[in-house]
């Protein structure tokens, strides 16, 4: 599996995104897991979370305690891999989501996710939405806190702007290691965001980067170019949708959701693909 790095952590090029096993639609936790293990057994070490991906109220970190589980129990070396997860965003389980800023909140949201994770310190810890009620810089002050006090190792930040990224690498102190915002063929305006991340050698992790959930199955059927290029090349058009990702620049590092082993082995398999400027050119068009 070829790799990237977030900051000086070397991951795998396709990270897994645990959403889909923990929220409307999720499999059982066999399914789960097998899903997880077949994500280790192909070279993944990249994997997002956050404590909000649950669907009832009294199960607040549902998928890092999935993902802890299935690492724990997988029979290989596991010292490489890198579990990202998030806080400030909420579901109080009737399907809706909110946002809490708040620094104390944020803080004692991630102590409880190091607890369900495991481990010294939390390996990304991102914080998840901007909150309109809490200053920006309050809440990146809460991270920055977090990193000074080991609790986390790497921090990132999602859902934010040009201008919020700027603040927060200025009261990070540099530190700032990754940005995940929505990007995928049906999404692009999240286009600015990842190339001020390539100039500042930030890593982008494109989230939903191939349309989300429902979305996902459609792709060469919504964006002709990529079903075109897949047949070409005779693999799928998720693949080509993440190669095209990983075209982007050397600090873009997709994180495809998935809820089946098949899904993950098939999406690993752009890590692999370099797409031609004239393949490039024809994406762009769709
Ligand atoms: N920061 C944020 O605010 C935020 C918001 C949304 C998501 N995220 C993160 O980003 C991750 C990815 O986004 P997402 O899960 O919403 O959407 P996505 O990655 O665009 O799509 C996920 C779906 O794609 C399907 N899929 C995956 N690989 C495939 C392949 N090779 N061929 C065909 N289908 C494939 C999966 O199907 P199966 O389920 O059948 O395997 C899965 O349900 C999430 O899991 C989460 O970690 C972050």
């Amino acid at each position: 599996m070829k790799t990237r790095t977030i900051a000086d952590v070397e991951v795998s090029a396709i990270g897994l995104g645990g959403m889909p096993m923990s929220i409307e639609g999720r499999p059982d936790e066999e399914r789960s897991i097998a899903t997880i293990h077949a994500a280790l057994e192909v070279g993944v070490t990249l994997f997002d979370t956050a404590d909000a991906y649950h669907l009832h109220a009294n199960e607040v970190g549902h998928n890092e305690s999935l993902i802890a589980k299935a690492i724990a129990s997988w029979g290989g070396d596991t010292s490489n891999v890198l579990v990202a997860t998030k806080g400030g965003h909420l579901r109080p389980g009737d399907g809706s989501w909110y946002v809490d800023g708040r620094p104390e909140y944020l803080k004692s949201a991630a102590e409880a996710s190091l607890k369900r994770l495991g481990g010294e310190a939390i390996g990304l810890y991102q914080l998840h939405r901007p909150d309109p009620n809490v200053p920006y810089a309050d809440s990146i002050g809460a991270i920055r806190d977090l990193l000074d006090a080991g609790t986390i190792r790497l921090a990132g930040i999602s859902n934010a702007n040009p201008e919020q990224i700027r603040l927060a690498q200025e009261i990070l102190g540099g530190r700032l290691a990754s940005v995940q915002n929505q990007f995928s063929p049906a999404f692009r305006s999240s286009e600015p965001e990842l190339e001020l991340a390539d100039e500042m050698g930030i890593a982008f992790l494109p989230w939903s980067p191939l349309g989300g959930i429902s979305a996902a199955a459609g792709l060469g059927e919504r964006f002709a170019p990529f079903q075109r290029v897949a047949e070409d090349r005779g693999v799928t058009p998720q693949v080509v949708c993440l190669a095209w990702h990983l075209s982007k620049s050397p600090h873009v590092i997709p994180i495809p959701g998935a809820s089946r082993p098949e899904s993950i082995r098939n999406s690993v398999q752009a890590a692999e693909l370099t797409l031609s400027a004239e393949e490039l050119a024809a994406l762009e068009t769709a």
